[in-house]
């Protein structure tokens, strides 16, 4: 078969889906630290106006998608490819379990901050009266930012083993698995 569609994953090569979770989530994440960032270093300039006005939609968005995410790759395990090594695995792993834990708090301490929270007019919490909750908000408080970084630090490591194994002769490249049409 050397059709380059391939929904599944297999040990040679990530399936079309994968692929486009992958991809998709990694340009739906640039954005969303692009307004991270704005709102870190240029508060109340038009580039934060514009970009932090997104972030709590945006982030709800991506906690979907990872959500499907875990749920595709566990159906794939035992038929995609391997990591290269256990650094490799416990890395994907950190990464998903940031993707899943950074919104969650969020949006947790969003519940219990008692406001309304509608992201394009869906209306996912209707607020409460009476004050907001605070083993609910202190969490996202102490953690949402700094686990935020923390995952961006990790995607910054990751592109750059990417790059690393690429360009070692005898290593795996491991971009042909995610980008490429190799077969099988
Ligand atoms: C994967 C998704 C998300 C990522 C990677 C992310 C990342 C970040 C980062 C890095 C910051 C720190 C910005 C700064 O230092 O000024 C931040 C702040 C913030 N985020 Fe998110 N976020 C995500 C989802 C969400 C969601 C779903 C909500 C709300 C529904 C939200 C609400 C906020 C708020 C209110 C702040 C400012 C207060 C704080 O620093 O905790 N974020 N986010
Ligand atoms: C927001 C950014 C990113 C995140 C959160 C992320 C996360 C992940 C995760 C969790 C995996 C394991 C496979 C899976 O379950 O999907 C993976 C694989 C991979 N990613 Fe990324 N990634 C990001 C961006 C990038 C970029 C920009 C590149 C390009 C250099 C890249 C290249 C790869 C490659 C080549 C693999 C396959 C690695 C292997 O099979 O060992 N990723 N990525």
């Amino acid at each position: 078969m050397s059709s380059k569609w391939q929904p599944l994953d297999s040990m040679a090569r990530y399936g079309t889906i994968s692929r486009f979770l992958h991809w998709s989530m990694a340009l739906v994440l640039a954005w969303q630290f692009a307004s991270a960032v704005a709102h870190w270093l240029f508060e109340d300039t038009t580039v934060e106006g514009f970009l932090w006005g997104t972030h709590k939609i945006v982030g709800t968005l991506l906690i979907a998608l990872i959500c499907i995410r875990a749920l595709w790759s566990l159906y794939n395990r035992g038929h995609r490819p391997p990591s290269l090594n256990i650094p490799a695995q416990l890395g994907h792993l950190a990464m998903y379990v940031l993707m899943l834990i950074v919104p969650l708090l969020a949006l947790v301490r969003q519940y219990g901050s008692g406001r309304a929270f509608e992201p394009l007019g869906i209306p996912l919490m209707p607020g409460f009266e009476g004050g907001s909750i605070d083993w609910m908000t202190a969490p996202g408080n102490l953690l949402h930012s700094w686990l935020g970084w923390l995952l961006l630090v990790l995607i910054v490591g990751h592109v750059v083993m990417v790059f690393v194994h690429r360009s070692r002769p005898r290593d795996e490249d491991v971009l042909a698995r995610m980008l490429g049409n190799r077969q099988n």
